[in-house]
């Protein structure tokens, strides 16, 4: 089935240009459009009842411009807002939870780690999944800080790496072998985190989990671009100066109200 609308995806932020190239790679034919609502980052400190509110809206924003599909490239919407969408809205939504499972199932050392959001870890979905995995030791750590220092292009800057020190060394000492990443805009501290922890913790986040799940409902639900040149359209509400760098200026970045 050929369906040459867009997919579209909306984040807190920049951070869901993590999801974005992970689809992009998979699916270099379909169009996006990228919806980066910066200007209320962090989600990750907002009431569930403000993040419903700012996911309808850039759900609206997004289906003016008529796509075929959401993604929420946002851990925060996606685990207190996913549900709220999907009762509102027929267009089908695609969400990222934390790589929970994967972790729980490989674990040598029944210990992982978990840096995500208060709002991802607090919400009612990510609890549910932890109760599954009663046999594995899962310690929690909230990023305080993070999302700004990212939304502000500081992915490397000696208070980064302070405050990544300070939340991955108890998860060290505590012996984990896996540390997934349950936001959307930590993979940009991959290099870091990196040189904090030994080689043999395990990383792991959602984008090629979330990649591949796109394509599974554009192949059986909604029909796929036809071949050809792809076109991709970024929006943002704030200095779009830090966006246009991560994308390395390849790509259209549009400041607009919303
Ligand atoms: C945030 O806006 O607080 C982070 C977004 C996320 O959880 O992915």
């Amino acid at each position: 089935m050929i369906n040459n609308q867009p997919i579209g995806l909306f984040d807190s932020g920049i951070g869901g240009t993590s999801i974005w190239s992970a689809i992009h790679e998979l699916l270099p034919n379909e169009d996006t459009i990228y919806l980066a609502d910066s200007k209320n980052a962090p989600y990750g400190k907002k009431t569930k009842e403000e993040i419903i509110a700012l996911s309808i809206k850039n759900t609206e924003f997004l289906l003016e411009k008529n796509v075929k599909l959401i993604v929420v490239a946002c851990n925060t919407a996606t685990t207190n807002a996913i549900k709220e969408l999907r009762d509102l809205y027929k267009v089908p939504f695609i969400g990222i939870e934390p790589a929970i499972k994967p972790a729980a199932i490989h674990s040598k050392t029944q210990t992982i780690g978990i840096l995500a959001t208060k709002g991802t870890l607090s919400s009612e979905l990510f609890n549910k999944t932890v109760e599954k995995y009663q046999d594995t030791h899962i310690i929690e750590q909230i990023g305080y800080g993070l999302v700004e220092l990212i939304e502000n292009g500081e992915l490397n800057s000696p208070e980064m790496e302070k405050l990544l020190h300070s939340y991955l060394q108890p998860m060290i000492e505590a012996n984990i072998d896996y540390l997934v990443l349950g936001c959307s805009h930590y993979p940009y501290l991959i290099p870091l985190i990196k040189k904090i922890i030994p080689n043999h913790i395990q990383i792991i986040d959602s984008g090629e989990a979330v990649a591949r799940q796109t394509q599974k409902i554009i192949e059986e639900k909604v029909g796929k671009h036809d071949v050809g040149k792809s076109n991709a359209i970024f929006y943002t509400n704030t200095n779009p100066k830090v966006l246009t760098e991560i994308l390395k200026n390849k790509f259209k970045v549009i400041k607009q109200d919303f």
